[in-house]
């Protein structure tokens, strides 16, 4: 779509008001598509950014995501809910939440959800530009109820109906939690020093009474100008605190991308004083081209579960010309070792995987594929997924102990990321290949790279050189929102 087209009015304007026949036109036009994902969460129209509300509640998980339906650009953005029974076979109920009061009228921002006796409840922001000279950014922190119907309802007045003192109109991404007789809200913010900070409140009744608690001691002050979708997650007796630190210095803390979704592990979070204790340094979650804004999930069968948003904020996709954008990861399941996050496809995917292929060189490869290998010790090696004027590259040098990515969407220049490894040995590498975006987990999840891949949309073909063990088996196609 021109980008003209996208006038502040289109951009803002209700859903209510929106011609039906747009989504009817929009619908038809990615249902020709060469780049649509197989098993991923993606929009039926539309960008789709954050995962929200991850919860398990009525028998089934819920998933909600941020999403803007009229188009691939950052419009006024509701809630489409999915739910699933086994965390793969996701399905929309047609039952988002969208903007439709004074309170969330630019956006129902990005939130969290927590059951409460035989309820949900919702927490997020709303995204308000104020109607004056200035157009001030105005958040409130809003709640609303879900039953077993999933309906839901918006309560008639915000949880938190400003930012605090100090702050300024960047304040979003409430996450629920319960410690002893309270709940707690942890919050992204930015001071009037414009620094990123992250705030704590608290409640003993979930939907009223919430109060200013404390700003969250991380023990680190490197957090940018923004910290946006904070979390906290407790697995393996240890405690992850992961955000988004918009502009953190990069000479102190090293990232890539636009902005950084990073974390710290800590042995312990002392709740009186919302510090985490003993903090280690400060880490990417994912070191590929597009990965944001994480949310972390406790869930009732003991499991720590993380949803992340393939993509970045203030990044044009090359799918934004078909009227769609974004994906969310396929779930997994974290685990901390020796102070790193170890991430890994819950093994529900394993449902997924299907039959084995032959294996040759310049063989073709499937849409929907998972490739894994290894390298054993001394071998420089490489991968190579490729179509015309497009590939993926995969490389390992065994004197740097180097495991290089590089991409070449059609029609863009090369670019690349990079992974230590510290070892002449790659032990093992798994590729989630689905069409226009992976996930690449190496040596068993202790690092992760995920992106998207633009190609000429028709054949792809897979080489290789000096790897060991090489496998492809063919991954299901269950087009979620297809
Ligand atoms: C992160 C974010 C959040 C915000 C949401 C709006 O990607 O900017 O901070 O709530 O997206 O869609």
């Amino acid at each position: 779509m021109d980008k003209k087209y996208w006038t502040m009015e289109r951009l803002n304007r209700l859903y209510k008001d929106w011609d039906p026949k747009v989504l009817a036109d929009l619908k038809a036009k990615i249902a020709k598509s060469n780049w649509r994902l197989g098993y991923h969460i993606q929009t039926k129209t539309g960008l789709l950014n954050d995962p929200n509300g991850f919860s398990y509640f009525n028998n089934q998980w819920h998933l909600f995501f941020q999403a803007f339906p009229y188009g691939g650009v950052h419009g006024l953005k509701s809630w489409t809910h999915m739910v699933s029974s086994d965390l793969v076979n996701w399905k929309n109920i047609n039952k988002p939440m969208v903007p439709d009061r004074y309170y969330d009228r630019h956006g129902c921002y990005s939130g969290s959800a927590i059951n409460v006796d035989d309820k949900l409840f919702l927490m997020y922001t709303g995204n308000v530009f104020e109607d004056d000279d200035e157009y001030r950014r105005h958040p409130y922190q809003n709640g609303a109820w879900m039953d077993k119907d999933n309906n839901i309802e918006k309560l008639p007045n915000p949880l938190i109906d400003d930012a605090p003192s100090g702050i300024t109109g960047h304040f979003r991404d409430p996450q629920i939690l319960k410690h002893g007789d309270y709940y707690y809200a942890i919050l992204g913010a930015q001071n009037i020093d414009n620094e990123g900070e992250i705030l704590t409140y608290r409640s003993k009744h979930v939907d009223k009474d919430w109060e200013f608690y404390k700003v969250m001691d991380l023990g680190h002050d490197n957090l940018g100008y923004m910290a946006e979708c904070p979390n906290l997650g407790f697995v393996d007796g240890k405690v992850v605190l992961i955000f988004c630190p918009q502009g953190a210095d990069d000479t102190k803390f090293s990232y890539d991308n636009v902005h950084p979704n990073a974390y710290i592990i800590a042995d312990d979070f002392d709740w009186e004083n919302m510090k985490l204790i003993n903090p280690s340094s400060m880490h990417l979650v994912d070191e590929g081209f597009d990965f944001y804004a994480t949310q972390l999930f406790n869930a009732p069968d003991g499991r720590l579960l993380e949803s992340a948003w393939i993509g970045l904020p203030d990044t044009e996709y090359l799918s934004d010309n078909e009227g769609w954008e974004g994906a969310l990861t396929m779930v997994r399941e974290l685990h901390i070792k020796d102070d790193r996050l170890i991430q890994t496809p819950v093994k529900e995917n394993n449902s997924l995987i299907g039959a084995e292929d032959i294996i040759k060189n310049n063989m073709q490869l499937d849409k929907q594929s998972l490739i894994k290998f290894n390298v054993e010790d001394g071998k420089d090696s490489e991968m190579l997924i490729a179509s015309d004027d497009s590939y993926l590259k995969l490389s390992f040098d065994k004197d740097s102990h180097k495991f290089k990515l590089t991409r070449k969407n059609i029609g863009e220049d090369e670019d690349s990321r990079s992974v230590l490894l510290g070892s002449s040995r790659l032990q093992d590498c798994a590729i989630y290949f689905d069409n226009t975006v992976f996930e690449i987990y190496i040596n068993d999840g202790q690092r992760t790279m995920t992106g998207t891949f633009f190609h000429d949309g028709k054949h792809l073909n897979l080489k290789f050189n000096n790897l060991d063990n090489v496998s492809v088996n063919k991954l299901s196609n269950i087009g979620i929102n297809a």
